[in-house]
């Protein structure tokens, strides 16, 4: 099984890694097959509806790390609506492809981004 190089560079140097103290929404998503775990943290620009800031927290594997890097990279500074409509697949399509292994890891990041949004949506609507 090979990664690929921006999956490693991800993976060493993970961008926006942490929590957001006082975050304005926090998300969680698991997968039961492996029991990898992640979180998100977002801060929102309440007029325009922006994610100012993204924080992850991932208790995983390679592929669930980098995948939780680039999607926080992705993300920050779009519309919620736009955040929503994030796929695994244009998360995977960036980090240049995963093994077809790791396909399902790509998944956490997802689920976890969209759990936070309906979280921040539910209470502020
Ligand atoms: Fe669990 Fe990758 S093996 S998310």
């Amino acid at each position: 099984m090979r990664y690929s190089k921006k999956v490693i560079q991800h993976f060493k140097s993970p961008h926006n890694q942490g929590q957001i103290k006082n975050a304005d929404a926090v998300g969680q998503a698991g997968n039961p097959a492996c029991g990898d775990v992640m979180k998100i943290y977002l801060k929102i620009k309440k007029q325009e509806n922006i994610i100012s800031d993204i924080k992850f927290e991932t208790l995983g594997c390679v592929a669930a790390i980098a995948v939780s890097s680039a999607l926080t990279d992705i993300v920050k500074g779009k519309t919620l609506e736009k955040a929503m409509k994030i796929t695994k697949d244009k998360i995977v399509k960036d980090l240049g492809g995963l093994p077809w292994q790791k396909i399902h890891c790509s998944m956490l990041g997802v689920e976890a981004l969209k759990d936070a949004i309906a979280k921040y949506q539910k209470n502020n609507f």
